[in-house]
This record gives C-alpha cells, structure tokens and sequence, in this order.
C-alpha cells in the first residue's frame, strides 16, 4: 500500500506531466502556424511522450491500490519569439521537470517507498535523455542562426524524430 503522503506528490506530478504534454501541444501549433512542420513534428512526439510519463505514474498508482486524483491541467503559453526561444523554453521546462522528479525521489526516500524509488529511478534517467535532446536542438540552432534556409534544413531533421 502507499503511502497518503507518496500518493499525492505522484498526483501533482502526473499534472506537471499532462501540463508539459499539453505545452508542447501548443509549441506544435505554433510552429504548424509559423511554417515549420518538422518542428511541428519533433513537439507531438514530445507532446506524446509526456503523455506516456503520466500514464506511468498513473499506472504506478492504480498497481498499488492508490487513489488517482487528475486536477485541471492550465493554459499553456501560445506564443513564443522563435524557434530558438520554443526551444530555449523547452529546455528550462525539463529543467523544471528534472527539480519536481529529484523532489518526488527525496519523499519516496523519506518514504522507504522501494517500487516508487525503482520507478522514479527510470525518470531520472530520462530527464537526462530530455534535457540532452533540448540542448542538442539549441545548439544545432546556434550553429545556423541568421540562416533562414539552413533553418529550413534543420526542420527536415526535425521531422525525422521517430517515438523514441
Ligand atoms: Fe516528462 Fe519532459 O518530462
């Protein structure tokens, strides 16, 4: 059984995850509406992703005879001032991200909650992949900024992306 405690942080960061695949959502549009459809394309697996961490801790919960709670997911951002901007925002979102998991892991420490320690083991590690992806973009646009068609090619790239 887990604990209340456990419980209701794994509930808050099933929010942060269902918030973040529906800021990336907004990112796809706004780069659908700015004509770069490869980055468009890079933002839903994104967006599908987060989708897939909120149904892990979801799951996590329902395992273990836990009571999910979903709350209202807010508004996210529908604008940004670029593609590098998009990006630079995705980076400081997963770095938020990062924070919350480390918080979740301190509790299911304090907690001794072993299968939550396992399992917030594997978003840990995928923070890491996350933010390596964030920066891998920026500094791909670094490289081209000022180069409009060079920009253009790299939106190709960005289509590319497969699910994982
Ligand atoms: Fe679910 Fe991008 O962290």
């Amino acid at each position: 059984m887990i604990s209340t405690k456990m419980q209701n942080a794994i509930n808050e960061q099933i929010n942060k995850e269902m918030y973040s695949s529906y800021l990336y959502l907004s990112m796809a549009a706004y780069f659908e509406n700015t004509g770069l459809p490869g980055a468009a394309k890079w933002m839903y697996v994104q967006s599908g992703e987060e989708r897939e961490h909120a149904m892990k801790l979801f799951e996590h919960l329902i395992d273990r005879g836990g009571k999910v709670a979903l709350g209202a997911i807010a508004a996210p951002q529908g604008e940004w001032a670029g593609p590098m901007e998009t990006f630079k925002a995705v980076y400081e979102h997963e770095q938020f991200v990062t924070k919350s998991i480390i918080a979740l892991y301190e509790i299911a420490l304090q907690e001794k909650d072993y299968p939550a320690q396992i399992l917030l083991q594997w978003f840990i590690n995928e923070q890491v992949e996350e933010e390596k992806n964030a920066v891998a973009v920026i500094d791909s646009m670094k490289r081209i900024e000022a180069h409009e068609t060079a920009v253009l090619q790299l939106d190709h790239q960005l289509a590319k992306r497969g699910s994982k």
